[in-house]
């Protein structure tokens, strides 16, 4: 059984941990109504390589604008698609709102639904595991 599952009760709302299942490390966000908003920004969707992640397949419930089981909460693999480094996480701050990631390696950018932008080497969206919400405050990964 290689399933794990996290309690989401002490993570604030625009904060992540990370978990390692199957011995990657994974993010668990918490997401803010300006975050969700962000991902439906007008625009953005011509800034990312694949908005509606058609490449990097994520399990059928996930399948989504916002990426993920319910809105609220972002469940990504956190290994850059590029190269493999882990993506750092840069929270909602009053002058950005949105959440996002930043790969320390070679400069690779994702939104909060793990989107990666055209104009860095990422070439695929971060991918989705398999998720089930237990409780609204207990997820199971795998
Ligand atoms: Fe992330 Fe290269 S490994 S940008």
């Amino acid at each position: 059984d290689d399933t794990i599952e996290v309690d989401l009760s002490a993570i604030a709302p625009g904060q992540q941990v990370i978990v390692k299942w199957r011995g990657w490390p994974v993010f668990v966000q918490r997401r803010t109504p300006d975050m969700l908003a962000a991902l439906r920004a007008p625009g953005l969707d011509q800034r990312l390589r694949d908005p509606a992640s058609t490449i990097m397949q994520q399990p059928k419930d996930a399948a989504n604008w916002h990426r993920s089981v319910v809105p609220e909460i972002g469940v990504y693999v956190g290994i850059c698609t590029h190269l493999g480094c882990v993506p750092n996480y840069d929270p909602p701050s009053t002058a950005d709102t949105s959440g996002h990631y930043a790969c320390p390696c070679h400069g690779s950018q994702f939104d909060a639904a793990g989107r990666a932008f055209k104009d860095a080497p990422a070439p695929y969206n971060l991918p989705v595991p398999p998720v089930t919400m237990l409780t609204p405050n207990r997820v199971q990964i795998g």
